[in-house]
């Protein structure tokens, strides 16, 4: 018994810290959310902007700075061309063009086809 008298006049002022701090923290953490975690296709974007921009438009726009690689809205907008077309492309580096001198993890494969159909709009006209 001896033991709860001393633990009681710990305990309270342990739990009013306790909440203190959980007050606290609620937002103090909150000003480190500054945003969601990215989707599928954001962190496609990310690794298309970082590994395929070089050769290809990666965007809705634009003309690919190697003019040999199609834009990617040209790739996603034609006909046939699916989630399931594209991903068997990128899974295999045996399919790739010569100046495509590397191969996709595999892991990376879906975020860059999401990333890709988000170019897919039935008005896509081919850039001059
Ligand atoms: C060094 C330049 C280069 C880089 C970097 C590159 N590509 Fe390519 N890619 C090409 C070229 C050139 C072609 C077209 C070759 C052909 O048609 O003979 C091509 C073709 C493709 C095609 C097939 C398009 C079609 O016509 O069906 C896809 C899909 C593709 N690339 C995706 C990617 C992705 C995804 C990345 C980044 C992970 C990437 N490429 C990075 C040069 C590149």
């Amino acid at each position: 018994m001896q033991a709860e008298t001393i633990l009681k006049p710990l305990f309270l002022p342990a739990l009013a810290l306790a909440l203190l701090a959980a007050c606290q923290r609620t937002p103090a953490s909150e000003t480190f959310v500054v945003a969601p975690p990215p989707s599928s296709a954001e962190r496609g974007e990310t690794l298309a902007r970082s590994v395929c921009a070089g050769c290809h438009a990666i965007d809705r726009t634009g003309t690919s700075p190697n003019p040999n690689a199609p834009p990617f809205a040209a790739v996603v907008n034609r006909e046939g061309v699916t989630a399931e077309t594209l991903s068997a492309f990128l899974a295999d580096a045996h399919n790739y063009p010569r100046e495509m001198d590397f191969s996709v993890h595999e892991s990376a494969v879906d975020d860059l086809v999401a990333w890709m159909l988000t170019l897919k709009d039935p008005g896509y006209r081919p850039q001059g």
